[in-house]
């Protein structure tokens, strides 16, 4: 038989369940943990607020890893960023569903490398030893955030794939150039393609995920198909959609946002409630598809993956570095 010894970010149970069966069964283990009947009689009305909406309440014990419960599929897969397709959240649904077709694809692994290669998508998840299920924390530096129960592998095992040389310090990853059907391109003061970067120290952390897959299903365009990048402690914009390439280098890649707005968005993008936007506040975060009663919760730092991440900033001053 085979155990395995469940890692101490993972969610004991999750996307495997179906959604509905998840979220009910999860909500009344929930009100059973807390001792309470149908009549909520224990609880004083904002916990069984808090219970009721399947979130918990702040000065619940099980806080916080009872809100580690995944956002509902349409909710993940219809609020979107992805500025190819347009500036709206509700954008990327409808114009990454319109003539663009992301299969076949092929992912280019370049640069500081001693196995450079070009897979097809299907080639390089057989070759990494197949899928695996990540359910995760997302926080966009918007300050808003969902839980996803991501398919995918982790970066690490493609990095061991690349065999980088010694000189090699950082990953640029680069998405698509489609202007014809990614109608956001067409407006080129973008600086079309996407790029975003990591430290190669951060690419092999275990965290650090290429996402395949939602809720046990291909990812739809709108969510990145077919390669995302995720890594969970740090703001959305980081997580680049649609790879082509992976490029591994000595120089810190220039990041998309980084140089549209150097002042507000930095290279490392790591969760931090102590560091504000220069137009608002990172100390908590609108959850969505929670329903009415979900409201805000207080954004973690490293977004709850202190513990796994911490050690790589040791010495940096975060409030520099964002
Ligand atoms: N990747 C590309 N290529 N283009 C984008 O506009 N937006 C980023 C990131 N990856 C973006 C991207 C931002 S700002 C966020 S918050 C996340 O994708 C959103 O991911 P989601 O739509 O799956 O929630």
């Amino acid at each position: 038989m085979n155990i395995r010894t469940p890692k101490d970010w993972e969610l004991p149970e999750s996307a495997v369940t179906d959604e509905a069966i998840y979220r009910l069964r999860n909500r009344r283990d929930f009100l059973k943990t807390l001792g309470v009947g149908l009549t909520g009689a224990a609880l004083g009305t904002r916990g069984l607020l808090a219970a009721a909406a399947g979130f918990p309440d702040k000065e619940n014990p099980l806080y916080p890893a009872a809100s580690l419960k995944p956002t509902a599929y349409n909710f993940i897969t219809s609020y979107n960023n992805f500025y190819e397709f347009g500036t709206g959240k509700d954008d990327p649904v409808v114009y990454a569903n319109k003539g663009w077709k992301p299969d076949p694809w092929t992912v280019e692994i370049a640069g500081l490398v001693r196995a450079p290669a070009k897979f097809a998508v299907n080639d390089l998840v057989a070759k990494l030893g197949g899928i695996e299920q990540r359910v995760y924390r997302h926080r966009c530096v918007e300050a808003w955030s969902m839980v996803v129960p991501w398919d995918g592998f982790p970066l690490a095992k493609l990095v061991a794939l690349a065999d980088p040389k010694p000189e090699a310090k950082f990953l640029k990853f680069t998405s698509f150039l489609d202007p014809k059907n990614a109608v956001g391109q067409q407006d080129s003061h973008f600086g079309w393609p996407y790029v975003e970067g990591l430290r190669l120290d951060e690419a092999t952390n275990e965290l650090a995920f290429i996402a395949t897959g939602i809720y046990g299903k291909a990812i739809p365009n709108q969510n990145g198909a077919p390669l995302r990048l995720v890594t969970p402690w740090k703001y959305g914009f980081k997580g680049i959609k649609s790879i082509v390439k992976i490029e591994f280098t000595d120089r810190v890649p220039s990041n998309t946002w980084q140089r549209l707005a150097p002042d507000e968005y930095g290279f490392y993008a790591n969760v931090n409630p102590q560091v504000d936007h220069p137009r608002w506040s990172q100390s908590s975060e609108r959850v969505i598809g929670g329903g009415i009663f979900a409201g805000r919760q207080p954004t973690l730092m490293f977004n709850g993956y202190e513990k796994q991440v911490a050690a790589l900033y040791k010495g940096l001053d975060l409030t520099r570095n964002f």
